[in-house]
């Protein structure tokens, strides 16, 4: 296991802690990926337009995006073993694909409505670049490289919520 600790690299104690409060991880990241694999495996539908996602927002964040994004966080000491770098290129992975899937909205009650705002798209770009930056740097081996893309990676859950979902900062 990677050990949870916070990282000494958080400039900010606020956001830390906000980071941290959002974190309501319910299920094993396996599960997570499977989610996120299971998302998007459909069978091609021969006209050529992109898959449609088949679980709500809330759902897809509450697993695959927390537990991955945690992981990420989590990471504050350099991997020691191979099997550490694998887990954090498996969770880079699934919240690679989590927001590949939420660009495009979900099955909740007011996700297409969402995912059409001008707003939405922006913020989770961001959000998948800085996985992919995670991505890399994982692959490089590179704990800097990590810590820099976790820090890029929180702006963007805090502004999507507090634009989407206010209800969701309130509780936090
Ligand atoms: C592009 C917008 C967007 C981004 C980026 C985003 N979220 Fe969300 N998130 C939402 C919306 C909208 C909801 C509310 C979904 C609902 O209630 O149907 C939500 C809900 C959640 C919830 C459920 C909270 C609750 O009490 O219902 C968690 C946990 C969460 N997000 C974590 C994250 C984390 C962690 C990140 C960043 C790694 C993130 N989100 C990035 C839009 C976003």
């Amino acid at each position: 296991m990677i050990a949870v600790t916070p990282r000494p690299t958080v400039r900010n104690s606020g956001a830390l802690d906000a980071r941290h409060k959002i974190a309501i991880a319910t299920v094993t990241l396996a599960a997570a990926i499977a989610l996120a694999g299971a998302t998007f495996a459909q069978p091609p539908n021969g006209t050529g337009e992109p898959p449609h996602p088949t679980v709500p927002i809330k759902q897809l964040m509450e697993t695959t995006i927390t537990d991955a994004s945690n992981t990420l966080w989590n990471a504050s000491d350099p991997p020691t073993s191979a099997e550490q770098w694998a887990a954090l290129e498996k969770a880079a992975l699934a919240l690679i694909e989590a927001a590949k899937i939420n660009a495009l909205g979900g099955t909740g009650p007011m996700d297409n409505e969402w995912a059409k705002q001008p707003a939405w798209k922006p913020f989770n770009d961001t959000m998948l670049h800085a996985s992919e930056s995670a991505l890399a740097a994982i692959r490089a081996k590179n704990h800097a490289a990590l810590l820099e893309a976790g820090d890029v990676l929180y702006p963007p859950c805090e502004g999507c919520h507090t634009l989407f979902n206010p209800g969701v900062v309130n509780q936090n």
